[in-house]
């Protein structure tokens, strides 16, 4: 049949927006990376240009998380149901089981995903981010920043987050790009994402499930989630090897870009 049996056919169910950059030969690995808060998956560009260098075997899906960059604006959403959706869309990608790798709030997502799909998990990548839950102090103060962006926009954000986002060694350059990222993501973006951000769950119970092979990074200069917790997540974690960065802060790979793909391309090259 045709025309008006299709009338109320679905709309498209993925609404998460990916970028698949293939390997230039035959494909060995496939990495999926998710941005922090509140960027978009061009967070991850400098580190996909020195990770092309290294290596030609592995294709890269760029990921951007519900509301920021090309992905579907929601006023609501939560890691959960995220992460069932990133299957989705991993899977029109390749049929492989997939290295993932998240920054703080794309870690937050990592975890979500491993304990969805374990299945589909070759390894991990924990960059700049903790296992526990918000406390309750820490969500009330999320509701109440949402709030605040939906009345000011990303000068919220630039308050309370750019001063630990860069440092007064972070390159000029990079420190203008993360502002006008922040200028970027939509007030909406931002504040669902402050209250999926604030709505999930602890993930310390899975640390020691976790049997792949994991690399944690974490980074000198990070006043948000520091190195000494970073440590002792990546010891509660059998498989896993921790990383420190010099030099960076909280957003250790746009600001290390060629530090943070080394440390990438060291961890794959056994799996
Ligand atoms: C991020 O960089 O994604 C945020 O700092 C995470 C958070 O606010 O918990």
């Amino acid at each position: 049949m045709n025309g008006p049996a299709f009338a109320n056919f679905p709309a498209p169910a993925f609404t998460v927006h990916s970028r698949f950059l293939p390997a230039s030969r035959s494909t060995k690995h496939v990495v999926v990376l998710l941005h922090p808060f509140p960027f978009s998956s061009v967070f991850w560009d400098g580190v996909a240009k020195e990770f092309r260098t290294l290596r030609n075997d592995t294709a890269l899906i760029l990921i951007d998380l519900p509301g920021f960059g090309l992905s579907t604006p929601r006023t609501q959403w939560d890691f959960s149901s995220f992460a069932l959706e990133l299957r989705g869309v991993i899977e029109q990608h390749t049929r492989r089981s997939v290295i993932i790798g998240g920054l703080s709030m794309g870690g937050y997502a990592a975890f979500e995903f491993f304990r969805m799909n374990p299945d589909l998990v070759r390894g991990l990548v924990l960059s700049n981010t903790r296992a526990e839950a918000d406390s309750e102090r820490e969500r009330n103060e999320r509701a109440v920043f949402a709030e605040d962006v939906l009345k000011v926009g990303a000068e919220a954000v630039i308050k309370r987050n750019y001063p630990n986002f860069i440092t007064e060694k972070t390159d000029p350059e990079t420190a203008g790009q993360v502002r006008k990222w922040i200028y970027d993501a939509t007030p909406a973006a931002t504040a669902s994402a402050l209250m999926a951000m604030a709505n999930r769950r602890d993930s310390t119970e899975i640390l020691p499930k976790i049997s792949v092979p994991t690399l944690v990074i974490a980074s000198s200069r990070d006043r948000i989630t520091r190195s000494t917790a970073m440590r002792k997540m990546a010891k509660a974690i059998t498989n896993s090897r921790f990383i420190e960065i010099e030099s960076a802060a909280h957003l250790s790979a746009t600001e290390m870009p060629q530090a943070w793909a080394d440390a990438l391309n060291k961890f794959i090259e056994p799996l």
